[in-house]
């Protein structure tokens, strides 16, 4: 039996052998450098906006597209662009980074919560109708860690209501759902491309939608709510309120770079996480993750359960968790927490922290009262407890690292006696 790289055995991944995220190439480089000597730095009508916009239109199939400076620009534009605003609910997966719901604030509107499905953790569409009210505009799935959202059922239940469907997909480009790509489903979609992403630029984002109007207001709410167009005279009248959303041309360049190698990206993180997925599933202790039926997901991240259960160990889900955890970083394989509650349990919403004074919650608008606890999303609150991420499933990883990541879990559940002496040894320590 090999020793645990922790009690002084040889790690089964070599120090600094796990590549970071994204693959840099002398083509980004040099894109970035012609932006210098372009001298245009600036500006929506920028060669690299304009076309790196057509570009991920293209990608998708969407109609329209505009480049944005974050994610949450482009989410906030996303709801801006239906007519959602104060007073309004917005349906939001109580899993998901936390900036889909503040997209919702930003216009005045209000996050209504809904738990995740306890397979593929989307929003659960089971759950979505109970949380339907007069109120309701929008509902907001987010196509978590690359996985789409059941969009079936999601834009069912809109269709039936009334309602709107605005995507997050800030970790899901090229995800699809029947082959259709998420961003070309919804009625307005935003996208991020900071560094973590699929599709990275260091920083910035997509607005996508087919429909003209949310388009055309869209544009307007990126640049100050001015209308300005390309080789006219700027007529500096603002037609609302609106914000400066404007990417930079390097930005743009470096992403126009990137996503010609979007597909290859996507297809290598496919083939990393299935190998992993199907070799998981013969090693008692850890789970891969589950795809359903008709869903392209894209993995933007790998997510692994834990399962003491399998190794009959007769501990807790955290014992379990922190030991591996502390194990296997010390075999170089990292399994990374992200968050850490449910979006409702976080402070800006069980203390009503929006604009101060009560807004928008108190807003003359919404004349409802609203409570946000963590506990009501069980499924989230259980996900959360029992996944952790493995890092490093991406090129320019390849699938050596893959397959070392699986002799290093072989190594460590199939000696359940050492993770239960860690476990001792951390109870000894916390007692
Ligand atoms: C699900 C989700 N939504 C929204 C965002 C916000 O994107 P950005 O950081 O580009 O503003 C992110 C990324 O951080 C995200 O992962």
């Amino acid at each position: 039996m090999q020793e645990f790289a922790l009690f002084g055995g040889t790690p089964a991944v070599t120090p600094g052998s796990v590549k970071t995220w994204p693959p840099i190439t002398q083509e980004d480089r040099d894109a970035v450098n012609a932006v210098f000597d372009s001298n245009i730095f600036h500006g929506n009508s920028a060669p690299n906006a304009v076309a790196l916009q057509q570009e991920f239109a293209d990608f998708l199939g969407a109609k329209y597209c505009l480049v944005t400076n974050s994610g949450t620009s482009a989410l906030h534009m996303a709801i801006a662009a239906l007519g959602i605003g104060p007073g309004d609910e917005v349906i939001v997966p109580a899993f998901t980074y936390w900036s889909t719901a503040a997209a919702v604030l930003h216009h005045n509107a209000i996050p209504v919560f809904v738990d995740i499905e306890d397979d593929a953790f989307c929003i659960d569409p089971n759950k979505i109708e109970a949380a339907i009210t007069e109120r309701t505009k929008a509902i907001l799935p987010v196509h978590i860690h690359g996985m789409p959202a059941d969009m079936d059922k999601v834009m069912a239940i809109a269709k039936k209501h009334n309602l709107f469907v605005v995507g997050d997909a800030c970790q899901a480009h090229g995800a699809a759902v029947h082959g259709k790509k998420v961003g070309t489903i919804e009625d307005t979609t935003g996208f991020s491309t900071n560094r973590s992403k699929n599709l990275s630029s260091g920083e910035g984002g997509f607005f996508v939608t087919n429909n003209e109007e949310a388009y055309q207001i869209a544009r307007r709410l990126r640049e100050f709510g001015e209308v300005v167009v390309a080789g006219a005279e700027r007529e500096y009248n603002s037609f609302g309120l609106g914000w400066n959303y404007r990417a930079h041309e390097f930005v743009n360049a470096f992403c126009r770079s990137q996503l010609k190698h979007l597909p290859e990206n996507n297809a290598k993180r496919k083939e990393f996480a299935e190998y992993l997925t199907a070799e998981l599933a013969n090693i008692p202790g850890l789970r891969g993750p589950y795809t359903p039926a008709g869903r392209e997901p894209v993995y933007f991240s790998y997510i692994v359960r834990f399962c003491p259960e399998e190794l009959g160990l007769d501990v807790t889900m955290a014992e379990y968790k922190e030991a591996m955890q502390k194990i296997l970083a010390a075999e170089g394989i990292r399994m990374g927490q992200w968050q850490r509650k449910p979006v409702p349990a976080q402070d800006v919403f069980t203390k009503k922290m929006g604009y101060g004074k009560g807004c928008p919650w108190d807003c003359k608008h919404y004349n409802h009262e609203i409570t946000y606890r963590g506990e009501d999303y069980p499924v989230t609150v259980n996900f959360i407890a029992s996944h952790a991420y493995l890092g490093g499933v991406f090129p320019p990883n390849d699938m050596n690292l893959m397959k070392t990541y699986v002799e290093g879990f072989k190594k460590v559940t199939s000696q359940p006696d050492k993770i239960m002496k860690v476990i001792e040894e951390d109870r000894k320590a916390k007692a």
